[in-house]
Parts: C-alpha cells; sequence; structure tokens
C-alpha cells in the first residue's frame, strides 16, 4: 500500500517528468545569422543561403523596409533551380503584404522573367507584383514578387553552426541589378527585418512556427562578426574565457511604440508603424539633464512626425535642431569640467564638436568622454552610451581627432530622435514584436569586458567580395 504522501512524491515526480518532456518537445528552433559592418558608412549586413543549389549570400539589414528584395532580373546574377513568380490574383497579391499598389499585378512576358526556370508560360500571364526600394541611394522601381529557398544554420552549442534549416517559399521581391548601387561591396539585397509580416524573422517564425523574436548584436568593428538569432527570446550565450554567459538575462525592456501613420519616404509605399519606436524621455549628459520641449518626444498622432526610433539606416544618430544644440551645449560644457578638462578643436566635416586624440585617455570601452544616457519610460530604464558608441577617431595624414558622433536632423527629418548605427555597436537589442517590446544590453557596460564577436559565429559569406 502507498501513503498518500508516497503517492504525492511520486505523482509530483511524474509531473516534473511530463514537465521536463514537454518543455523539450516544445524546444525552439534557433537560427543564427553572421552580421558584419561595413567598412565606410557603418551599414551592417546579414549572411544567408539562399536559392537552389544554396549559395551564400549577403544582405542589408534594414529595420525599416515592408519586405525583402533582392536583385535576380537576369540570369547572371540570379541563377536558381527552385524560384518560381505567384500568378496574380488581386486578393492574394495583396494578402502577401508587399504593400497597396502591389495590387497592380504584373505582365509577366513584360517584365521578363529571364531567371533560369521562371519564364513565362504566354506573354499575358500576369503576376504579383511590388515597388522594392533601395533605402541608401532612395531608388524605386518596379519588380515582381518571387518564391525561392532561404537557409541558416541552426545554433551549435559548441559554437559551431548546426545544420541548416530551409525555408522553402521565402517570399520577396526581385529588384533590377542597378538597386546593388550604393549598397556594400557584395551586397545583392535587402534582409528586411521591421515589424511587417514579410520580415525575415516572421517568414521562419510563421514557417516553423517558432517565436517571431529577433536579437541583433550589432559588431563594433569591420573585422569583428556580430550575430542576429532567430526564433527564440533566449537563451544567448557568449564565450568569454572558459565561461559561457548567458545574456538574455541582462537585457532590459523598454515597450514598443505604435505609431499610426508610416512616414517612411519609400515612395510609393506608405507602410504604416513598420518601424521599430521606443519611448525616450530624456537624455542626461554625465547625469545632467539636457533641456527638452517634452512634445518634440512624444509621436503626434494626427502626422506621426516626433518621438524616437531605431535604425540601421544612418552612420550617426540623428537629433532635431532644438535638440541637437541644447545636447552639443551641455556635452561640450560637462566635457570641459574638470573630471574630464576636454576642449575642443577645430572640427572635421560631418562632426561639429571634437577633441584632439592627445588629450583623450582611451580604454576598451572607448574614449573618456561624459557618459550620455538615453533614459526611456522610467528613470531607471537607461541606455547607457559609453565613449566608445558616442565617439568617432577621425584620423589622417592631417588631424587625429575623436569627433561627437551625433548629427543634426535639421527641420526636414520628421522622428524628432533617429538612433543610428554607431550607436547600436557592441549593443545585443532584441526586437520582440508579439511581446511589443524591445530588450536591450550594452557589452560594453558590462565588467566581463565583452563584445559582439564573443558569440564567436563565422560568416560563411565572408569571401563574398
Ligand atoms: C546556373 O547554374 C547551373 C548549375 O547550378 C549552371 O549549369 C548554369 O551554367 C548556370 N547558368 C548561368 C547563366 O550562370
Ligand atoms: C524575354 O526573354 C525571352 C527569353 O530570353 C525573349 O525570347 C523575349 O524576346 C523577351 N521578351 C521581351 C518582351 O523582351
Ligand atoms: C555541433 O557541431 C559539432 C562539430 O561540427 C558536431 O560534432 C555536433 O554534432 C553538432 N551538434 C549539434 C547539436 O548539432
Ligand atoms: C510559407 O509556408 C508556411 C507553411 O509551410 C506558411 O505558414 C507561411 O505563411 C508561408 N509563407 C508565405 C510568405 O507564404
Ligand atoms: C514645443 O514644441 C511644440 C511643437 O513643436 C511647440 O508647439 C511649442 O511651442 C514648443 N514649446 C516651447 C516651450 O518651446
Ligand atoms: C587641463 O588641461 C590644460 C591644458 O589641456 C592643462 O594646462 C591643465 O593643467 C589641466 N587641468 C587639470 C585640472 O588637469
Ligand atoms: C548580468 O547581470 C548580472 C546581475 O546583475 C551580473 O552579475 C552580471 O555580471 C551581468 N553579466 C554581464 C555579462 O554583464
Amino acid at each position: 500500500m502507498h501513503s498518500p504522501l508516497q503517492f504525492m512524491i511520486t505523482f509530483s515526480y511524474f509531473l516534473i517528468f511530463f514537465a521536463l518532456l514537454s518543455s523539450n518537445l516544445t524546444q525552439q528552433t534557433t537560427l543564427i545569422s553572421p552580421v558584419s559592418k561595413d567598412k565606410h558608412r557603418n551599414l551592417f549586413t546579414l549572411s544567408v543561403y539562399l536559392k537552389t543549389p544554396l549559395r551564400p549570400t549577403k544582405l542589408l539589414l534594414d529595420l525599416s523596409f515592408l519586405f525583402p528584395w533582392t536583385v535576380c532580373a537576369d540570369a547572371a546574377s540570379y541563377n536558381s533551380s527552385s524560384d518560381h513568380y505567384i500568378e496574380c490574383d488581386e486578393t492574394f497579391c495583396d494578402y502577401l503584404g508587399f504593400g497597396k499598389p502591389s495590387l497592380l499585378c504584373e505582365d509577366c512576358y513584360y517584365s521578363n522573367l529571364t531567371t533560369s526556370h521562371s519564364q513565362c508560360p504566354s506573354p499575358s500571364t500576369m503576376i504579383c507584383a511590388s515597388w522594392p526600394a533601395n533605402p541608401i541611394t532612395n531608388v524605386v522601381d518596379a519588380g515582381y514578387v518571387l518564391v525561392d529557398t532561404l537557409a541558416l544554420p541552426t545554433l551549435n552549442q559548441s559554437t559551431h553552426h548546426g545544420q541548416l534549416i530551409s525555408l522553402s517559399n521565402y517570399t520577396f521581391s526581385c529588384a533590377p541589378s542597378y538597386f546593388v548601387k550604393g549598397l556594400p561591396t557584395g551586397v545583392t539585397g535587402l534582409a528586411a527585418l521591421g515589424r511587417s509580416k514579410l520580415s525575415v524573422q516572421s517568414q521562419f517564425g510563421s514557417a516553423l512556427t517558432t517565436s517571431h523574436s529577433l536579437a541583433i548584436c550589432f559588431p563594433g568593428s569591420t573585422e569583428s562578426t556580430g550575430v542576429a538569432f532567430f526564433g527564440t527570446h533566449g537563451p544567448y550565450f557568449v564565450f568569454s574565457k572558459s565561461n559561457k554567459i548567458d545574456l538574455s538575462k541582462n537585457l532590459t525592456y523598454t515597450p514598443l511604440i505604435h505609431n499610426p501613420i508610416g512616414i517612411t519616404d519609400d515612395f510609393p509605399i506608405s507602410p504604416p508603424h513598420n518601424e521599430y519606436y521606443i519611448g525616450l524621455t530624456s537624455i542626461r549628459v554625465n547625469g545632467q539633464h539636457v533641456p527638452i520641449n517634452a512634445s518634440l518626444l512624444t509621436i503626434n498622432e494626427e502626422y506621426g512626425i516626433g518621438g524616437t526610433k531605431i535604425t540601421t539606416r544612418i552612420p550617426y544618430t540623428l537629433l532635431e535642431p532644438s535638440i541637437y544644440k541644447a545636447f552639443t551645449e551641455l556635452f561640450i560644457k560637462e566635457a570641459s569640467s574638470s573630471r574630464f578638462n576636454l576642449t575642443v578643436t577645430n572640427p572635421v566635416k560631418p562632426f561639429k564638436v571634437c577633441y584632439s586624440a592627445k588629450g583623450l585617455m582611451v580604454t576598451k570601452k572607448g574614449p573618456k568622454v561624459p557618459i550620455i544616457d538615453f533614459v526611456l519610460d522610467r528613470e531607471n530604464v537607461v541606455w547607457r552610451i559609453m565613449g566608445a558608441n558616442s565617439m568617432v577617431r577621425v584620423k589622417n595624414k592631417k588631424v587625429d581627432l575623436w569627433c561627437l558622433g551625433f548629427m543634426d536632423g535639421g527641420v526636414k527629418e520628421k522622428t524628432s530622435i533617429v538612433m543610428g548605427g554607431k550607436q547600436l555597436e557592441e549593443n545585443l537589442v532584441q526586437f520582440d514584436v508579439e511581446s511589443n517590446r524591445l530588450g536591450f544590453f550594452s557589452l560594453l557596460t558590462s565588467h566581463h569586458s565583452l563584445s559582439c564577436a564573443d558569440f564567436k559565429v563565422t560568416d560563411f559569406a565572408k569571401h563574398i567580395k
């Protein structure tokens, strides 16, 4: 006979066993992609495998555009045995989510699909069309919707890449060949990583029924490789000396904010709320508040202007003119205080605030300058910007300077604060649309002296020049 206590113990063992089993069954598939930084403009690229047979492909990492695209208008630039277009059905083309003018189906013959296996069955066949845009050169052109295979390696905990997982119905826009102009060398398309259902993370998430969450560790140097994690809220392991550290535990969260009005200049598509807005409430320099007209920090419901967003399209954070003025004045004042004792010197374009490198002490966290805090929601939610994220080295035959890497956004910029590439470097950022929040952790603030390279992901597309 079992006593009730024994029964309960047995029963709870059973429950624990069952819990372990089911957690194993629902185990997520974590996919990874190497992230690199371009030499000249702080643009980031993502490496994936595309086509059949699978080929390493470099794509521009973009947090704003509505859908992915790849140049593929001729067989020389796109050669795959698995690509196919989608015959036009206006309701279905619209459902795919390529933005409003996609209802305009294109004449297959006119668009002349010259990729090896996508010849038009007849001149009159109509196919789903779209309007890809190159966010760097701002060109927009007609393209057609293409479906092909995209693959990424799974995360192998021994730091090696695991097996490849394929997405056979990766749906993107085919762009004209001249779209590569302005992109980093070797890049042949754009990886849309915004909030839309055609984003790479949503397409993988839907097909594999895993999380649509995306986390990116942005590399701080062109020599090192960062990482993008697909399909997981963590763990995110870095390998530091003999330790394996899960950085998902160190993320600070802030709500993602909905902008009801799309304000991207990606004409003719006007996608609403596809970008990542966060609720910045104040900026501190060396602990002192920058005086800011608070109405600039909220999003105007009627026009969608104002507020703070994150982008990878620009190298340096843009500040609305009055914020820029107050911010730089306070920075210059705090830097001149006895703690830093720094005096500005003649600036070098495009910068306005520069210091001689001679007088500056530099550590792994960058030059010793006043710390900048972006305060979000409440006083204790802080995105800390150390010297390595705020200052840019300008070194040539004539000068050796460190310049403040923030720019005046000008009166035309509709968003008050646009966080750019320099300020994202060596940060792990989690974009979680499902939970409507953004997680962030600056590796430079860690005592463990970590960098995004410590995820130890190797770039399989590195040879593409
Ligand atoms: C396309 O790839 C196939 C094999 O993968 C090759 O035989 C063919 O020559 C390629 N075509 C072009 C135009 O590069
Ligand atoms: C489209 O390409 C096919 C095959 O390369 C060619 O025969 C045809 O003339 C082209 N059509 C147009 C309208 O350019
Ligand atoms: C991880 O990679 C190593 C070396 O390539 C391999 O031996 C191991 O089986 C892989 N583990 C998993 C879980 O894929
Ligand atoms: C791709 O297929 C999966 C199911 O295999 C589906 O959930 C997903 O919606 C499809 N994606 C697109 C863009 O059609
Ligand atoms: C703050 O900005 C708003 C919108 O730009 C403007 O209407 C208002 O006059 C400004 N207030 C002050 C005190 O400058
Ligand atoms: C500050 O710097 C100036 C010149 O750069 C130097 O003459 C002065 O002694 C410094 N003051 C302190 C308190 O370090
Ligand atoms: C993460 O946070 C914990 C607790 O605050 C801290 O002990 C640890 O050092 C942090 N890890 C890193 C890598 O900074």
